[in-house]
């Protein structure tokens, strides 16, 4: 029987890898979502055998089991594209806080002096769980509005933050060190979903997805923890690959970004913008160029190559399909139309791939930053639908800017640039982008939806 149970957990460690190497390119990533979750049926097969049911424990396994597949088909099924980080936040945290349940209930079970061997990754499993569920938390709350989605900051509070970190370092060595009575263990559980609340509660709005990520690595590794107290194979390699990729992934999106991860977790963002918006506007009034629908119709129907370049406006006008329909009746007329994917734009990792492949915008033509930015050169049109700090120059001209060293996206090379916003104010970063004033710049304000919907019409009658 127990080398049945180590080969179903064997085949599902490979399904969980397998189903990761999917999810890295869209065309996957539908299949790679089900590879996963098979590898998780089997999973869960594969350890009921080993829990030596009670009757009574057979029940509550059962129950939780219709429970939690009720919540997460309908969660699933019922949210919204622009609410997947505050569900990934919920999800992740409620994963952290069992990782941690589970170690107590563990500890418990062994009295006042539990073997080092238990004691060690249970300690882990609960600092590091219980941080990740309360962070998780907030980070739910933040983003969807429950309270005030900028940072939250006083005076000292990175010195308060570094105090309750070390108190709980020194606790958790007490509780190694000497002896282990189970008021310890929830003390300990207590201070670290304190930590993780005040942890996430300086940190803004659109930082929110980089933090969630990180959190979701902790949890992957609380959970890898309780694998050890338990001693499962399965939540050993299942913790692991979610704390390593979750890790990755937290770097990826930092570095898209041009900040590191103290920055990003200690910087306060959203509070600086403020101050910056403030010098940004505090200069001349400058023009800008601005045209009609009907003249930019005519410069992009007769165009040989456009770039379209989407970003958080776009998602949240909801503009995916029109900018699909402006792509097709461009290249209806033989126009070239390719789009350029910054890793950051919108406020998500992978926004602009999951919605414009909602819009059936051919994979092809999505086209990442690397791939894509020589070509802007060659470029009759960069048509930055909603975009702003993605393509400000500012990123490589002004040192001191706080996007300073952020890889963007070289619209500002194309030969004529159409800049489609509702007016001149800035992106999440807060500072003014140069480019609105460039020489072969063409600001058309208004709604994405709407203005694409026009330019659709002028393509059309051009
Ligand atoms: P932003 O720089 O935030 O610019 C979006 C622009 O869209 C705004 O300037 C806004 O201008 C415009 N807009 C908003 N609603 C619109 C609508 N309905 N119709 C037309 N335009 C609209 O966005 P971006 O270029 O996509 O850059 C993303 C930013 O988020 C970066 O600073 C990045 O670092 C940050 N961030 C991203 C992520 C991920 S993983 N994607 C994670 C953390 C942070 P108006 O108000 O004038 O319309």
């Amino acid at each position: 029987m127990n080398t049945i149970i180590a080969l179903a957990y064997l085949l599902a460690a490979a399904l969980f890898i397998l189903g990761l190497k999917q999810l890295s390119s869209p065309k996957g990533a539908r299949n790679g979502n089900f590879t996963a979750a098979a590898g998780m049926v089997i999973a869960l097969g594969a350890t009921v055998p080993l829990l030596h049911f009670t009757k009574a424990g057979l029940e509550i396994t059962a129950v939780g089991l219709v429970i939690g597949t009720l919540i997460g088909t309908v969660g699933a099924r019922m949210v919204r594209m622009t609410a997947i980080p505050q569900m990934v936040a919920l999800f992740n945290g409620v994963g952290g806080g069992a990782a941690a349940l589970v170690a107590v209930a563990e500890l418990l079970k062994f009295g006042v002096h539990p073997p080092l061997a238990e004691v060690f990754p249970s300690v882990f499993s609960i600092v590091i769980g219980s941080v990740s569920f309360a962070g998780s938390m907030v980070a739910f709350a933040k983003l969807q509005e429950l309270m005030t989605g900028t940072p939250i900051t006083y005076p000292g509070q990175q010195i308060v933050n570094l105090l309750l970190a070390a108190t709980i370092v020194g606790f958790a060595v007490a509780v190694l060190a000497v002896a282990s009575i189970p008021f310890s263990f929830i003390a300990l559980m207590v201070l670290a979903l304190v930590l993780g609340v005040a942890f996430v509660l300086p940190i803004g709005g659109a930082d929110m997805p980089v933090v969630i990520s990180l959190l979701n690595a902790c949890t992957g590794l609380a959970v890898a923890a309780s694998g050890f107290t338990l001693n499962n194979f399965a939540l050993i390699v299942a913790g692991t690959l979610v704390g390593a990729s979750g890790s990755l992934l937290t770097k990826l999106m930092s570095d898209a970004m041009g900040r590191s991860l103290g920055n990003v977790l200690f910087g306060a963002f959203g509070q600086v913008r403020a101050g910056v918006t403030a010098v940004g506007s505090g200069g001349q009034a400058r023009s800008v160029r601005s045209a009609s629908a009907e003249d930019l119709g005519t410069l992009l129907a007769y165009s040989q190559r456009v770039i379209i370049v989407p970003g958080y406006g776009l998602a949240v006008a909801q503009a995916q399909h029109a900018a699909r329909e402006l792509a097709d009746v461009l290249e209806k007329r033989g126009v070239e139309v390719e789009y350029a994917i910054h890793p950051v734009a919108g406020r998500m990792p992978g926004h602009m791939n999951v919605l414009l492949a909602e819009a059936n915008v051919p994979y092809e033509q999505l086209k990442e930053m690397d791939q894509v930015n020589d070509d802007f050169k060659n470029a009759d049109v960069a048509l930055i639908v909603g975009a702003n700090d993605v393509v400000n120059p500012a990123a490589r001209t002004t040192p001191g800017s706080p996007i300073y060293g952020m890889p963007i996206l070289n619209a500002d090379q194309a030969k004529n640039v159409i800049f489609m916003k509702r007016s001149m104010r800035p992106g999440f970063a807060g500072i003014e982008n140069e480019l609105m004033y460039g020489p072969n710049t063409v600001m058309f304000f208004g709604d994405a939806k709407d203005s694409l919907t026009k330019l659709v019409s002028a393509v059309k009658a051009a």
